[in-house]
């Protein structure tokens, strides 16, 4: 495991830590090491959520410039593949995640918030796909995320201008979820996973993916994906554990074992 990514479990939450400052520049060990954590925690018992967060200054001022500099096109058609690769093992991770967002969080540090499921932020941040003014455009699910999260427009309006939002703009736009003092964001992130923790771990699993997967197809595909998990659910103790509760105790009172 890389130094540069930590992961550390504390109460059930997984805090993936990316470590390499100055600004968290997510150069090709970074990614790997993401993408690595990433498996790490969603297969670990004892994970039940997820922050990825950059410290107490900055998220993450995207991919590695300097490392890219130097890179041919065939250099960037075969590393372009890890690239996604680790946004998209973020992503798939089987449990609720959050970005705890302070000050920047830029071309692959916003990618990386973006393959999250949550969006705490800083009132310092600062969040935007800046790529263009590089002469290139996103490279780790940047068109793809943003355009589904806050709509083509606004999309296209950050990627084609490259412009900084900050924390109130994004929380208007939809591109984070909840603004907070600086020094609160990381408290804020894991208050709002932490009521998933002891939670149906597979029923959680089984809404972010048919929410997630359903996103990426046509109207009936995306049914029929919720339909087939939503009836496995019904070989899960938790399902029965949830509905016995139910109608010995009332609602909401269910002890999940997350099996
Ligand atoms: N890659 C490599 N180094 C970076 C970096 C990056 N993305 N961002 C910042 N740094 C380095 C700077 O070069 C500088 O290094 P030195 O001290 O060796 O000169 C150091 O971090 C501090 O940065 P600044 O002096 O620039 O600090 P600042 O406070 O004036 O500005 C900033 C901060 C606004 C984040 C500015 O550094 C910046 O604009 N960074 C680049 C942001 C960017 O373009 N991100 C997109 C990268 S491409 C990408 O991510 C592709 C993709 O889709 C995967």
């Amino acid at each position: 495991m890389s130094e540069l990514v930590r992961v550390e479990v504390d109460g059930g939450i997984a805090t993936l830590r990316l470590d390499r400052p100055p600004m968290n520049a997510l150069n090709a060990e970074v990614q790997g090491a993401l993408a690595a954590a990433a498996a790490e925690v969603g297969e670990r018992r004892d994970v039940s959520a997820v922050i990825v967060y950059g410290g107490e200054k900055v998220f993450a001022a995207g991919a590695d410039i300097k490392e890219m500099e130097g890179m041919s096109y065939t250099d960037m058609a075969d590393h372009s593949v890890t690239l996604q690769d680790f946004t998209r093992a973020l992503a798939r991770i089987p449990k609720p995640t959050v970005a705890a967002i302070t000050g920047y969080a830029l071309g692959g540090g916003c990618e990386v918030a973006l393959a999250c499921d949550f969006r705490v932020a800083a009132k310092n941040a600062k969040l935007g796909q800046p790529e263009i003014l590089l002469g290139i455009i996103p490279g780790a699910g940047g068109t793809q995320r943003l355009a589904r999260l806050v709509g083509p427009a606004r999309a296209k309006d950050l990627i084609f201008s490259g412009r900084f939002v900050s924390a109130d703009e994004a929380l208007a736009i939809g591109l984070v979820d909840e603004v907070v003092e600086a020094e609160d964001v990381y408290a804020a992130a894991r208050r709002r996973v932490e009521p998933y923790v002891g939670g149906p771990a597979y029923a959680l699993r089984a809404a972010k993916e048919a929410v997630d997967r359903g996103l990426e197809a046509d109207l009936e595909t995306g049914l029929e994906i919720e339909r087939m998990l939503f009836a496995s659910l019904f070989a899960t103790k938790d399902r029965a554990t949830g509905m016995r509760s139910f109608v010995e105790n009332g609602p909401g009172k269910a002890a999940f074992e997350g099996a």
